[in-house]
């Protein structure tokens, strides 16, 4: 089987073609960032404007890379939430429209599955059951995966996402948007200990986060003085520090909880490398493989919208024809690939 995949949640515009037996034959994406950049933050209607633009040169180019003719094609999966309701429309409308030409099924994938199953593209695969940290822009959750499609949220954010909290306090910082990978340049620089910020919800028993406190402090420690270029990356450090440290003892205490040997971490936060050096660090302590995707995995992309195509076309899913978004879509509500639907 070869699929077709489609990524148009967000910012970001991406196909793939994956091969059953092949592997990942083509991936390619592209990052609205610079479109964005002046407005401080995604504007949905350019978003959406944009993906149309950029879908069939992504398309022809992805297509040519992966020296596939569209007769090759047995399958598109497309995002179909969560994200934005205009842009999650213009991917699926463009991949219904090529499955209706090609005469092949389409299939819309739930956003987070798609993060979720991106380190099944690595070798070695991480091994099932696990516990994922799902750590993106708009969800922070540690999630039971005891198989594909069968998910349980172990705990969730009760506010802020960590990009969200790596965005906010970037901003308060005059670092330009997206300020995640900018701040985590910045706090290299930083100084361990010259501020702490809070880190909430660890006294507590459970696995909830809540990231919302760190722009009040944030915003303090700016406040209080003008800030030199060694302060700013102290703060940095000191943000940085306080959402790793959070999301590291949550993720182990929800492995203590399950017993589990393996944990996966998925979404746009899990390419920041000082959570990653310190999940595998504490990880291993306990005994527990950590598993990533490759950096630019972590981050949306299309490849990982392919893999989770490739398990549900081919347990026989698909959607039909009719073009059906979703923006908001509670991950648990996922069924297992092949089982049949609840009455
Ligand atoms: O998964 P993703 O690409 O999009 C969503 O589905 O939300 O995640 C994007 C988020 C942004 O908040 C971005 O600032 C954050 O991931 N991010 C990072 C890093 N790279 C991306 N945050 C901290 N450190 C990084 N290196
Ligand atoms: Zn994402």
């Amino acid at each position: 089987m070869r699929i077709l995949a489609i990524e148009t949640s967000c910012d970001e515009s991406a196909v793939a073609v994956l091969d059953e037996q092949l592997g990942l034959l083509s991936h390619e994406l592209w990052s609205q960032v610079e479109l964005h950049r002046a407005y401080g933050g995604v504007v949905p209607e350019l978003a959406s404007r944009d993906h149309v633009r950029r879908l069939v040169p992504l398309l022809r180019t992805a297509l040519g890379r992966a020296q596939t003719h569209p007769t090759q094609i047995d399958g598109i999966s497309y995002t179909a939430g969560p994200g934005l309701v205009g842009a999650l429309l213009t991917g699926a409308a463009f991949a219904q429209s090529l499955a209706l030409g090609w005469k092949v099924p389409a299939l819309g994938i739930h956003h987070l599955e798609a993060h979720l199953l991106a380190p099944l593209l690595e070798t070695p695969a991480p091994p099932l059951p696990h516990v994922a940290l799902l750590v993106s822009g708009g969800h922070t959750m540690l999630v039971d995966v005891r198989g594909i499609g069968d998910y349980r949220i172990l705990g969730a954010t009760r506010d802020d996402a960590a990009g969200e909290a790596f965005d906010k306090t970037a901003k308060l910082l005059g670092l330009p948007y997206p300020g995640g990978p900018q701040l985590a340049r910045l706090a290299e620089g930083g100084r361990e200990g010259a501020y702490r910020f809070p880190r909430p919800m660890l006294d507590r028993p459970g696995l909830e986060f809540s990231f919302s406190g760190l722009k009040t402090a944030v915003m303090q420690a700016v406040r209080e003085a003008p800030l030199s270029e060694q302060g700013r990356a102290d703060v940095a450090r000191a943000v940085e520090d306080a959402i790793v440290a959070t999301l590291s003892a949550k993720a182990l205490r929800a492995l203590e909880s399950t017993g589990y040997a393996a944990l996966v971490v998925a979404g746009g936060v899990g390419a920041n490398r000082a959570l990653r050096t310190r999940l595998t660090q504490q990880a291993a302590l306990i005994g527990v493989q950590t598993f990533f995707p490759r950096l630019e995995f972590c981050t949306d992309n299309a490849a990982m919208v392919a893999v989770a195509g490739m398990y549900r076309l081919r347990a026989g899913e698909h959607a039909g024809r009719s073009i059906h978004v979703r923006a908001r879509w509670p991950l648990d509500e996922l069924r297992i690939p092949g089982s049949p639907v609840m009455p």
